[in-house]
C-alpha cells in the first residue's frame, strides 16, 4: 500500500531533492551548534534575534507574568476575541494609519486565505511568477482565474493586464515585496501605478520586509511613502519579530470581506494570547530601537550584491547545491540548500539570509568559498 510513496522518495533522494528536518542541539545568537559543532547561522529568518533571546523572553514574561493564557482553544469568531487580539489590531492600523487589520495565524494562512477568497466566480488574479507558495496555494483554490507574470516584470504584467483586464469582473494584482528566496525588491511604484490604471486591487506581501525596512520598521511600502496607495498588506510576526502569526492591514471592506470569507482565518483555532501579546510587546518596546542595527543589516547585504539582507547563491544543480552547503558546513556556516519546487528547476541555491548581530568579518572566509561553485557571484 506505501509501495508508491516510497518510490516517490527514494526518487527524490536520486535527484538530491529528499529533505529531511535538521536536528540543532542548542541556539546561541548567531551561532547554532550540531553535533557538537559551532556553526554561524545563515539560515535563519530571526532577522532581529527576538526569537530565541533569553534577555527578551525574561523581561516579556515578568510584564505578562499569568496575565495571557497558553491557548485560546477557538476561532475568534465562535467564541469571540479577548482584548490582547483587537489590541495589536489597532496597532498596527495605527502604525500603518489604515481603516483596518485583521491577525491571521501565520503568512501562510493569511495568503491562502486571502488569494482563495478575494477572487471569486468572474475575477482574476495577476500574481509574480516567483510569489511564495502560499500565494499559490490560494490562487489554486480561488473560483477565480489566475495569471503569472514573470518575475518583477512590469511590461509582461501589463501585457496581461491590456489582454485580459476586461473579461473580468474584480481583478487582484499580488507580489512580495522583498522575494524570499532572491532578496530583491518588486517595484513597487510601477505596481501601484498599474493597480490604478487598470482597476485593480494591489496585495503586497512584505513578510521579509515587516520588522526590517522603513523608519519605524514597517517595510518596503513605508520607505517609500507607498502605504496608501496599496489596498491590502501582509506582514508576518514570525520572522523579523521573533513571534508566530501574521496580519493583514488596509480597506475595511476587504478586512470586513476577509473576516466572512477567508476559509483559513474562519475555521481554525486562534493563535494563543501570550504569543499575541508578544508580537505587540515587540513591536510597541523593540522595534523603535532597532533602526540603526537594521540599516547595517540591509547595507552588509548590499555590499554582498543583493537588495536586501537576503543573499541568494545561485548553484543551478541539486547535487552541487547540497555539495558547496556541505563544504560551508565543514567550514562554519549553516545555510541549507533550497531547489524546486521551492525555487525553478536548475536555479537551486543556497539562501544566505543575514541577522543585525552578523558582523562583515564573519563572512570572510565565506566569500572565498562561494565564488568557484557559484553562477551568481558574491560580490567580492
Ligand atoms: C513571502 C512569504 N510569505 C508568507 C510566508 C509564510 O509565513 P509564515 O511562516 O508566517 O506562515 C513566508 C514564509 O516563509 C514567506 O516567505
Amino acid at each position: 500500500m506505501f509501495e508508491s510513496y516510497n518510490n516517490i522518495l527514494n526518487d527524490l533522494e536520486i535527484a538530491s531533492h529528499l529533505r529531511s528536518i535538521k536536528n540543532f542541539e542548542h541556539k546561541d545568537g548567531k551561532y547554532i551548534y550540531i553535533d557538537g559543532k559551532k556553526l554561524l547561522n545563515l539560515s535563519s529568518n530571526n532577522y532581529l534575534g527576538f526569537a530565541d533571546n533569553e534577555d527578551i523572553t525574561e523581561e516579556f514574561l515578568s510584564f505578562a507574568g499569568k496575565k495571557y493564557a497558553f491557548g485560546s482553544a477557538s476561532a475568534r469568531l465562535l467564541t469571540g476575541t479577548l482584548p490582547v487580539y483587537k489590541e495589536l489590531e489597532a496597532l498596527i492600523s495605527k502604525l500603518f494609519e489604515t481603516d483596518a487589520t485583521l491577525i491571521f495565524n501565520s503568512g501562510y494562512h493569511a495568503n491562502v486565505g486571502i488569494n482563495s477568497s478575494l477572487a471569486g466566480i468572474g475575477d482574476v488574479i495577476f500574481s509574480d511568477k516567483l510569489n511564495h507558495a502560499s500565494i499559490i496555494d490560494g490562487m489554486q483554490l480561488a473560483k477565480g482565474k489566475f495569471f503569472r507574470y514573470k518575475h518583477n516584470d512590469m511590461e509582461n504584467l501589463e501585457m496581461l493586464l491590456k489582454r485580459e483586464r476586461n473579461n473580468f469582473k474584480n481583478a487582484v494584482i499580488v507580489s512580495e515585496s522583498v522575494f524570499s528566496m532572491d532578496g530583491d525588491i518588486a517595484d513597487l511604484v510601477k505596481l501601484t501605478e498599474l493597480k490604478k490604471k487598470y482597476n485593480c486591487i494591489l496585495v503586497l506581501d512584505e513578510a521579509h520586509a515587516f520588522g526590517v525596512f522603513g523608519e519605524k520598521g514597517l517595510g518596503v511600502c513605508e520607505e517609500l511613502q507607498i502605504i496608501k496607495d496599496v489596498d491590502l498588506i501582509v506582514g508576518t510576526f514570525g520572522k523579523a519579530i521573533g513571534s508566530m502569526g501574521a496580519f493583514v492591514t488596509g480597506k475595511k471592506v476587504l478586512i470586513d470581506y476577509l473576516i466572512n470569507k477567508a476559509r483559513s482565518f474562519i475555521f481554525s483555532t486562534a493563535l494563543p494570547p501570550i504569543n499575541i501579546a508578544f508580537s505587540k510587546w515587540i513591536i510597541e518596546n523593540k522595534l523603535p530601537y532597532t533602526y540603526d542595527d537594521r540599516m547595517a543589516m540591509l547595507n552588509l547585504g548590499r555590499k554582498l550584491g543583493s537588495e536586501s539582507h537576503i543573499i541568494p547563491v545561485i548553484v543551478g544543480e541539486n547535487d552541487k547545491t547540497l555539495e558547496l552547503s556541505n563544504i560551508l558546513y565543514k567550514n562554519g556556516y549553516f545555510t541549507l540548500p533550497i531547489r524546486p519546487p521551492t525555487v525553478p528547476q536548475g536555479t537551486s541555491r543556497l539562501r544566505l539570509s543575514l541577522t543585525t548581530d552578523i558582523i562583515d568579518k564573519d563572512l570572510e572566509c565565506l566569500k572565498n568559498l562561494i565564488p568557484v561553485y557559484s553562477r551568481r557571484l558574491l560580490k567580492q
